[in-house]
């Protein structure tokens, strides 16, 4: 079979590579896939995959029927949105959309689901149980995958995979990771009211910047200090701003953050502890204070038996040297983590990292591929599903 599937992806390569190309040149922003979704969708229409458009706003699934054998339903999933950001790469087929860009490769992504589709059907032979593809909008606004999940997409499914492309791992090869792949990221924002007052008598004045000040300070100690160092935040300010004059005690202080954070239960507790540390500073130095805590993505947090299986898929179709076991998570974050509250599942690292010429980071205006990837990642994708109803 994984012969079978292989020589499938490597004659459909050409297809893939101009269906990649064609989705390159015409990118489009989070929750506005609109092109790219009936593109992608007539092609999977194509390959005689039922499609029901207009799930998670701009998104759609597509469903292979199986043979009814087994009761499960494997997803898979794959993003379609780019990035507000202008090319500079040279390539023919560069955005044509100015201040767009599939600079994060969800372009691959897409292409890969259709190409896993293809494969799978063209096996002469339905799989046991059903495999649903799931096209999300959206990713990069971390929205796509609470929408396609309202609209029903993870009904039934009992496993997901999913994958995203990585220019540090050289392609032709996949990374793979147990547990923790990408980190929570919460978006933090925090005002502190002080009471203003003439800056040579500070004592008859509430100071917001002081109070501000030492609310920082001591959520960074607090960090170091508190927290399991073997669970770890990161929590940065990003954002300050208060105040009036240089002679004038500031009555109020507006600053915002991220937190990120790979440990369910860090996560849990991270708003009522940073919550915590702001009022007892605020109430000593009689300041208030409203904090407004948004949760983000949660972290990835990759089933061990699913990504234990794509590890062994990878390793048979492509051999250990080109199986990486990613030694660390990342404290990115990727809303793939939605669906895992749903139904266990692993999401792996395709390498596209070029040999021949310096590899640009994901989110970079130069950022390119090799188009070899695309193969490698269709064939461990069609034989990790292929091998999950063995399982
Ligand atoms: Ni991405």
């Amino acid at each position: 079979m994984l012969t079978r599937i292989k020589d499938l992806a490597e004659s459909l390569a050409p297809r893939l590579i101009e269906i990649r190309r064609h989705i390159h040149s015409h990118p489009e922003l989070s929750a506005q896939e609109y092109q790219t979704a009936a593109y992608a969708a007539r092609c999977l229409s194509s390959c005689g995959i039922q499609v029901q458009e207009g799930i998670g706003k701009t998104g759609f699934v597509g469903e292979l029927k199986g043979d009814g054998s087994d009761e499960r339903t494997l997803a898979i999933r794959a993003d379609m949105d780019a990035l507000p950001i202008q090319e500079r790469t040279n390539l023919e087929f560069a955005s044509q959309t100015p201040g767009v860009m599939h600079a994060c490769g969800h372009d691959v992504h897409t292409t890969l689901g259709l190409g896993t589709a293809m494969v799978l059907s063209q096996l002469g032979e339905s799989p046991p149980g059903n495999v649903r593809f799931l096209f999300q909008p959206a990713e990069e606004i971390a929205q796509g995958a609470s929408w396609m999940i309202q609209d029903g997409a993870m009904k039934d499914v009992s496993g997901i995979l999913g994958v995203h492309v990585f220019p540090s791992i050289p392609a032709r090869s996949v990374g793979v990771r147990k547990g923790a792949l990408t980190a929570a990221a919460d978006d933090l924002e925090i005002v502190i009211q002080g009471d203003s007052g003439h800056g040579a008598r500070p004592h008859e004045a509430v100071d917001a910047i002081w109070i501000a000040s030492l609310v920082v300070t001591t959520l960074q100690q607090a960090i170091s200090r508190t927290h399991n160092p073997l669970h770890p935040v990161v929590l940065t300010i990003g954002n300050i701003e208060g105040g009036q004059a240089a002679n004038v005690v500031a009555d109020r202080v507006r600053m915002s953050g991220t937190v990120r954070s790979l440990h369910p239960e860090t996560h849990a507790n991270l708003p009522a502890w940073i919550e915590k540390i702001i009022a007892n500073i605020c109430d000593t130095y009689g300041a208030s204070y409203e904090m407004n805590y948004q949760r983000g993505a949660p972290s990835v947090q990759n089933d061990f038996a699913l990504t234990q299986l794509v590890e062994g898929a990878a390793q048979e179709a492509w051999g250990s040297d080109h199986v990486h076991i990613l030694p660390e998570p990342s404290l990115g974050a990727e809303d793939f983590s939605g669906y895992l509250e749903e139904a266990p599942g692993t999401m792996f690292r395709l390498g596209v990292g070029r040999t021949d010429q310096p590899n640009y980071p994901l989110h970079h205006p130069q950022f390119e591929i090799d188009e070899a990837a695309i193969v490698t990642g269709v064939v461990t994708l069609a034989y990790s599903a292929y091998k999950y109803w063995q399982q």
